[in-house]
């Protein structure tokens, strides 16, 4: 028997927290309870060993409970907890900037900082509407995202983004002047690609027809994931982000890249901007920043794009924008702790060697029961299933709830089963996810 770690909660200390993106009612009949963590593992409240499929959250890159950042925290909130940094500043809150351009794609110096990748995205979006003004063509205001992309959960990022169901309960509440690119899944023409598809760069020139639609100078923004994971993993076709950069440059709109799950290392390079070759106007970040251990985002700008700001009067403030808790000091230390762990495990450029062994391991599921497609990128993998009639998601959820009874914890978004285990994967690990993911599907009817 394992040990309880934890004392199991009733069923009324259920109740009060609402929980987020959660099926609340069929949680708190069937609890999942997480109550500790370990390198590649969690354990439940009742001592059961969980391999993590899913780096928590998209978050915790380099395993978990890294000792290194618990001491860089503790230490910090020891030496100072708090500092504003609206009209004040931390040497840390620079320390964390510099090393971040030093990361980021060529030119991509400026770090603005936030708590979260839906706050990334609402800023990155104010940065791009905010800039035109600043250069004088402040009509340019309206925002293209794309269909099946997830920007978090903010109005800007709601607007934008292009899952159904996170937008439909909220109808006229969008951001006004928001239109959408068509998605790029298309399981008809690149079913069980390896890697990148072929086919569909093509997808990019409907950008064409919606600035033929609404006149470029109207347009401020365009934010894409370079790869979407929310919506299921959605691979962009080879050349596709290339032709967006082309079609941006031509009309002068600001490209957006939402790079809060592909940032800090899930496909190879620090960033998939690298990885593809396609720079970006503004990146958006998040999630691996620091590992997950405390909440942190950065908006990474463009040169050309701060410096459109800094003009006029020197005393007046530049941006109107800003956290209270932007750039906090406990953040900071905990995202130098991971980017010290980044650099001296390699784990920024680990999937790259690691993405042989689990693209074959992940297509090895090809031919099971239900599966329509495989889909991976870096470190990324997922399984998309064909949908119950009339039941969409309904075989996927009890694929993900089987996984985590069997000890394998992925994610289910749709039909879909994704996969994005923490960087430090080792070969057994892998064997073990995917062994354990296919006799669960073997077994889903
Ligand atoms: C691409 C992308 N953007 C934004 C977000 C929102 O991040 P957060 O949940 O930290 O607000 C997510 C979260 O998964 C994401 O995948």
């Amino acid at each position: 028997m394992n040990a309880q770690l934890t004392p199991a909660l009733s069923h009324d200390e259920l109740d009060a927290f609402w929980m987020p993106f959660t099926a609340n009612r069929q949680f708190k009949a069937q609890p999942r309870m997480l109550a500790r963590a370990q390198g590649m593992h969690y354990w439940t409240d009742d001592g059961r060993e969980v391999l993590d499929g899913v780096a928590g959250l998209w978050c915790v890159n380099a395993g978990h409970a890294r000792r290194e950042i618990t001491e860089a925290v503790t230490k910090q909130l020891g030496t100072m907890e708090f500092a504003p940094t609206f009209q004040m500043g931390h040497p840390i809150a620079f320390e964390l900037a510099n090393r971040l351009a030093d990361l980021a794609p060529p030119g991509m110096d400026r770090i603005f900082f936030t708590n979260s990748g839906s706050e990334s995205v609402d800023t990155a979006l104010k940065i791009a509407i905010a800039y035109h003004r600043a250069r004088g063509a402040g009509q340019r205001t309206r925002l293209i995202g794309r269909e099946k992309g997830y920007h978090g959960v903010g109005f800007g990022g709601m607007s934008v983004g292009g899952m159904v169901n996170n937008r439909k309960t909220f109808g006229a509440s969008m951001v006004p002047g928001v239109d959408h690119l068509p998605h790029t899944l298309d399981i008809e023409h690149n079913a069980f690609t390896r890697g990148l598809p072929q086919w569909g760069a093509h997808l990019a020139n409907e950008l064409e027809r919606l600035i033929a639609l609404h006149d470029a100078s109207t347009i401020a923004a365009v934010i894409v994931e370079p790869i979407s994971g929310s919506a299921g993993v959605i691979l962009p076709p080879v050349g596709y982000l290339k032709r967006l950069r082309e079609i941006c440059d031509k009309h002068e709109i600001v490209l957006i890249f939402d790079e809060v799950i592909t940032g800090f290392g899930r496909v190879g390079k620090p960033f998939a901007s690298l990885a593809f070759d396609v720079t970006p106007d503004l990146m958006t970040t998040a999630k691996g920043l620091t590992n997950g251990s405390i909440p942190m985002g950065a908006v990474f700008a463009q040169r050309k794009i701060y410096d459109a700001f800094m003009q006029g009067p020197e005393n007046s403030i530049e941006l109107f924008h800003g956290y209270t808790y932007s750039a906090h000091p406990v953040a900071c230390a905990a995202a130098l702790a991971t980017l010290d762990i980044y650099a001296k495990e390699g784990l920024l450029t680990r999937a790259a060697s690691l993405a042989g062994e689990w693209e074959n391991a992940v297509h090895s599921m090809r031919g099971l029961p239900h599966v329509i497609d495989v889909r991976n990128c870096g470190l990324i993998g997922a399984v998309e299933l064909e949908p119950r009639a009339g039941k969409p998601g309904a075989r996927a959820f009890e694929v993900f709830l089987k996984c985590f009874e069997r000890g394998v914890m992925v994610r289910q978004t749709g039909d879909v089963i994704a996969m994005s285990p923490p960087l430090i994967i080792e070969s057994k690990q892998i064997a073990k996810l995917v062994e354990t993911l296919s006799s669960v599907i073997r077994d889903t009817a």
